[in-house]
């Protein structure tokens, strides 16, 4: 679990897991609890899924989409996303991104850049990232890792509620089929997929509440 403790002053945490598994809700509380920068990496590339779709860039073309990325600026500020300086953080939950983002994020250039703008933010703070290859790939030195999941069921139910609040009229049998289509894509790709590191500490959150799984993780920390 603890891979690298070389530098006591800085940490870094890997949340990895399949979407709808509250890797992001329990990221966000313990980066709270613990005073560290959360980085949420589904966001990232939800935002540049964003930018392909409103510019109706052509994925196929990589030439084409090595310069959109040498034109696009992401931040992430206080856990807001700023694209090119705008504000989107709010546009990045919708079905039609949720349709996307999982062939966007099969293209090696496009992850490339992702991996490269993590690790940076990475480099000189202590973080708690989230996303499907950070204790793989991104930060596979991470002092502690997590592999966090729960039944399809579960998660379907809790993406359904998120789009409700949101106002989206979406059925829960459709939103549990694409989240199996998602994990498939994001499992089954060439370029660092969806994986269980190794050194992860597997965490199953069926049937526990935010609090449980947190303390729980927050457990294996202390
Ligand atoms: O965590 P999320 O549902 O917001 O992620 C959206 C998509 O982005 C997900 O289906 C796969 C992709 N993703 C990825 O490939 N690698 C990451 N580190 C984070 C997300």
């Amino acid at each position: 679990m603890k891979s690298n403790i070389m530098n006591v002053h800085k940490i870094s945490i890997a949340i990895d897991g399949p979407a709808g598994a509250g890797k992001s809700t329990i990221a966000k509380l313990i980066a709270k609890t613990m005073n560290l920068t959360y980085i949420d990496t589904g966001a990232m590339y939800r935002a540049i899924t964003f930018k392909i779709l409103r510019d109706h860039v052509d994925l196929s073309n990589e030439a084409t989409l090595i310069d959109l990325l040498r034109h696009t600026k992401i931040d992430i500020v206080n856990g807001d996303i700023l694209l090119d300086n705008s504000l989107i953080t709010d546009k990045l939950r919708t079905p039609e991104i949720n349709q996307y983002v999982s062939k966007v994020a099969q293209i090696s250039v496009i992850r490339e850049k992702m991996v490269e703008l993590q690790q940076h933010i990475a480099m000189n703070r202590s973080v708690i990232m989230d996303g499907r290859d950070i204790g793989t790939t991104v930060l596979p030195n991470a002092t502690y890792k997590f592999f966090i999941t729960a039944s399809i069921e579960e998660r379907a139910q809790r993406r359904y509620n998120e789009l409700c609040i949101k106002g989206f009229d979406q059925d829960l049998l459709e939103v549990q089929a694409e989240i199996e289509k998602r994990d498939k894509l994001d499992t089954e790709r060439t370029i660092s997929p969806l994986r269980k590191d190794e050194n992860a500490i597997l965490v199953d959150t069926t049937g526990l509440s935010i609090q449980e799984v947190t303390d729980k993780i927050l457990s294996y920390i202390k």
